[in-house]
């Protein structure tokens, strides 16, 4: 594990201005903004719902497809209530709080630096443990025997399924268990944007190993998930890897490794790699009264596995993604805002752009451009402005690359394709457009 401090100079760009392209241009609304918002919760707009399917999909290809000792899972948001009770969140998922007596604000205690409201100067009442699961009632009654928890991790949701999945698709340790769903805590400290929300996404796989290889597995897995960010293009110099300290550590946890990014607001984490031991099947053995003891047919013995968890944020990862590839630059005296996405994760690969939009042969060629691209690649087509501005619009936006339709296309079928990075642009015969962005796109 090298490299364990990077350092690095945070994104030039802060998230004001992340904020606002997010709302002008579609990556992400206020949730029920018309009436006044609710706190901590966001809507992805069109772009923003291309792009965070992108950040899933990689993340499922490379976790889950290409490898053989990882299956895939999609267990249900409600869980019945022991689950919670085994798995030490009934008990333990909680944030010390405090209440001000006058302005009745709520504030997490390890956050304050006095013994006053730092909103009002108001007293603030004793310190209590808050759970910060939310809670609801499955059926009409609100009664003890009807609780149910909004899931606040999907880790669970595997462990409850390790004896299915292992039965089923007769997996030999070490083997993994991968799933991507929402998870929902009610945070006391919210903010930064889509950072730390009530409502978010996780990325969680259960790896499970033989005891003794825990130390291991756990060190490659923090490499391989650190590998992972750098590979869709985030800057090293702004990756690093924290190891938490003995009282920081989870209850369920022997060792955590945080991979941290340099946000605009600073250093904060993007990932959990944890190792539960064997903590959680033992507990849901204990509390289930079932065997999920696995079978080690090389030895004839029963173990009970240990497990590395890679957990991460679908909306983390995401913002990581998104101020990452934020650059601004001048061209010709003009600032020209481009983001700069790895090719899979941007939310349109092409734009066609007819040259004059007043000219119904050009528009019709551009349309028909288009059409033929849209079912092998994410695709925009745009006639509402000068092809200057076209351009600006869709370098803003991470576009890969515009196809420009203009008068000489009429006459020798040949189009102009632009590079979103380069801004080079390269004449192609018409018929000769999509395989060649398929092919720019694979490679
Ligand atoms: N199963 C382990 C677990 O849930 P965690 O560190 O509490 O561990 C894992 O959460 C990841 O989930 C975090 O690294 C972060 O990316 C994401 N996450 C957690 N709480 C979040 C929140 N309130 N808003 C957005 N993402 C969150």
């Amino acid at each position: 594990m090298d490299d364990v401090k990077a350092d690095g100079a945070p994104p030039a760009v802060s998230m004001d201005r992340i904020v606002e392209l997010c709302k002008r241009r579609g990556f992400v609304f206020q949730s029920s903004e018309i009436y006044g918002g609710i706190g901590s919760t966001w809507d992805y707009g069109p772009l923003g719902v291309e792009l965070k399917r992108n950040v899933k999909e990689i993340w499922w290809q490379d976790n889950v497809r290409v490898r053989d000792d990882m299956v895939g899972l999609d267990a249900a948001i409600l869980m019945n209530a022991r689950v919670w009770e085994a798995s030490g969140h009934v008990e333990s998922f909680t944030d010390p709080l405090v209440d001000c007596k006058e302005c009745k604000q709520r504030f997490r205690a390890t956050d304050l630096d006095g013994d006053k409201c730092p909103a009002c100067g108001g007293d603030l009442t004793e310190m209590r443990q808050f759970n910060t699961m939310f809670k609801t009632f499955v059926g009409p009654v609100e009664e003890e025997a009807a609780i149910a928890w909004l899931r606040p991790e999907t880790a669970q949701g595997i462990f409850v399924n390790f004896k299915n999945v292992q039965n089923t698709t007769r997996k030999k340790l070490p083997f993994g268990i991968a799933q991507i769903g929402k998870a929902f805590r009610n945070e006391i400290t919210t903010g930064n944007f889509i950072f730390r929300t009530r409502e978010f996404e996780q990325m969680e796989i259960e790896y499970f190993v033989m005891p003794g290889t825990d130390e291991e597995w756990y060190t490659r897995w923090i490499e391989e998930r650190r590998g992972w960010y750098l590979k869709y293009a985030i800057k090293p110099e702004r990756l690093r890897l924290r190891p938490h300290d003995a009282d920081e550590l989870a209850f369920y946890s022997k060792g955590t490794t945080d991979i941290e990014y340099l946000f605009p607001f600073g250093w904060s984490e993007l990932e959990g790699i944890a190792n539960r031991t064997d903590y959680d099947i033992r507990r849901h053995m204990e509390c289930s009264g079932e065997n999920m003891a696995y079978f080690d047919e090389a030895t004839g013995e029963s173990v009970i596995p240990y497990v590395i968890e890679p957990s991460g944020g679908v909306d983390r990862s995401l913002l990581a993604f998104l101020v990452d590839a934020y650059h601004e630059e001048m061209v010709r005296g003009e600032k020209r805002t481009v983001l700069r996405f790895h090719k899979a994760l941007a939310p349109v690969k092409v734009a066609v752009l007819p040259l004059l939009r007043n000219r119904p042969e050009i528009v019709e060629m551009a349309k028909a451009i288009a059409a033929e691209l849209r079912p092998v690649m994410s695709t925009m087509y745009d006639d509402t402005a000068s092809i200057g501005r076209l351009y600006r619009r869709q370098d803003e936006i991470g576009t890969l690359w515009c196809v420009t339709v203009d008068v000489q296309s009429l006459d020798d079928k040949q189009v102009t394709i632009r590079d979103r990075d380069t801004m080079e642009q390269i004449r192609v015969p018409v018929k000769e457009v999509k395989p060649l962005l398929i092919e720019k796109l694979n490679s």
